[in-house]
């Protein structure tokens, strides 16, 4: 088999650069693990900014999302004993978030590519990334137990943070930047009514979200120990922490039902630099996780792929590798920009086991810094918003 590039990965990141080099003219092969049922079975986050809106938008991917998708100005922060204050992304920074669930933008990805018959192998085994250094890179891989080959001029490595494109780069040239928090989030999706804005709430009790995706679907979050299991958060556990975490009033607005999808995450910062080594690229989870904090991961991969699709796009009509060159480091600027932010927030809003008494309340006045301060209110509303491309 020959392709221009050879994609890894069919999650956001590979499918969405697989649309905008077609949009190029540029030819892919997408070739991912699972099962496609798999891929779309995942419950993910769900907060697209309006970076991402317009980038789906540019593609003619945005049809259902601009359907169905809930739009919001901001979120709300509360925390123990206090009011609540809004972020009002939309008043100082004129974008506005959708509410849109990632498991509906893959779906859209994977109609957009069976309309266009796009080549996407599932079930791929064995992944490995040859001469990425050279002219003539060739992904092996083993399909319906025959080993297969694919020749390419590009490797695009969207395969998220276990996958194997990362691991492809020399050790000596690929460096790492992580952090590790000592908790975890417990999400759990209803098919209830959610509160009206989305909102983060610091107690003492530990971290809380409100979220949704639509009017009759909601998405709560809260804070877990490192050890925490499943099997130990029947419903009626969660439904009970969750609202002991929100203000009284915020508590009795929540509406309680089964949980249809439950998992348990635990967070952490990392970042693989350069994002290029020779004829490779890492776009999306396989360069960079931030904690969901931010709701910054998916709108990371749509932006890096954003850039990336654009160089190659350029490389094929102009021969022009400028854009290439640059990939990297363009890219990084905006990862940093949200790994900052999605870690200044996870610092802000949960409680940090054995978390000094000056620690506390350091995080309690800058929480109350916010409240009263306009101008922290917008520059804690440009963070939020994410960098424009
Ligand atoms: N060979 C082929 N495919 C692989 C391999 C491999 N060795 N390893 C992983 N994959 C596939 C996975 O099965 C998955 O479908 O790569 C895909 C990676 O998709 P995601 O993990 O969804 O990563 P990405 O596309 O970068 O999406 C961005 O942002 O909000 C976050 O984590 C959220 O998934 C989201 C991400
Ligand atoms: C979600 O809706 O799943 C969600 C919202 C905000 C976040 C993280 C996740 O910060």
């Amino acid at each position: 088999m020959h392709t221009q590039v050879a994609i890894i990965g069919a999650g956001p990141a590979g499918l969405l650069l697989a649309e905008i080099l077609h949009h190029h003219g540029v030819h892919s092969v997408v070739l991912e693990r699972q099962p496609r049922a798999h891929v779309l079975g995942r419950i993910r986050a769900g907060v697209l900014e309006q970076t991402t809106v317009d980038v789906l938008r540019a593609h003619g991917l945005a049809g259902r999302l601009d359907r169905e998708g809930h739009p919001h100005d901001g979120m709300k922060i509360v925390w123990a004993g206090r009011s609540s204050y809004f972020i009002d992304v939309h008043q100082h920074q004129g974008k506005r978030f959708v509410a849109y669930g990632q498991t509906q933008i893959q779906e859209d990805l994977f109609a957009a590519a069976d309309r266009r018959g796009a080549q996407v192998l599932h079930g791929v085994e064995d992944v490995q990334l040859q001469d990425i250094d050279g002219a003539t890179p060739r992904v092996v891989f083993r399909h319906e137990g025959q080993p297969r080959q694919l020749a390419c001029d590009f490797i695009a490595g969207c395969d998220g943070f276990h996958g194997v494109s990362r691991r492809a780069m020399p050790p000596q040239v690929l460096q790492e930047f992580e952090k590790v928090y000592p908790f975890g989030w417990l999400g759990v999706l209803s098919q209830t009514p959610p509160l009206p804005d989305i909102t983060y709430a610091n107690h003492p009790r530990g971290f809380a979200l409100a979220s949704m995706r639509n009017p009759m679907l909601s998405r709560y979050y809260v804070q877990v120990t490192l050890d925490a299991r499943l099997e130990d958060w029947p419903d009626e556990r969660f439904w009970d922490e969750l609202k002991a975490r929100f203000p009284p009033d915020m508590a009795e607005a929540i509406v309680t039902g089964p949980s249809i999808e439950s998992s348990i995450a635990p967070l952490r910062s990392y970042v693989a630099e350069p994002m290029r080594h020779g004829r490779l690229f890492l776009a999306g989870d396989a360069a960079h996780i931030v904690p969901p904090t931010g709701a910054k991961g998916l709108n990371l991969a749509v932006s890096d792929v954003h850039y990336l699709g654009r160089a190659l796009g350029a490389f094929y009509r102009e021969g022009s590798s400028g854009l290439i060159d640059s990939y990297s480091a363009t890219a990084l600027r905006r990862v940093w920009h949200a790994v900052r932010t999605s870690w200044y927030l996870t610092n802000l809003l949960h409680r940090f086991p054995g978390a000094s008494a000056f620690d506390q309340r350091a995080q309690e006045y800058e929480l109350d810094y916010i409240s009263a301060s306009p101008a922290a209110q917008r520059a804690l509303a440009e963070q939020y918003a994410g960098l424009d491309l």
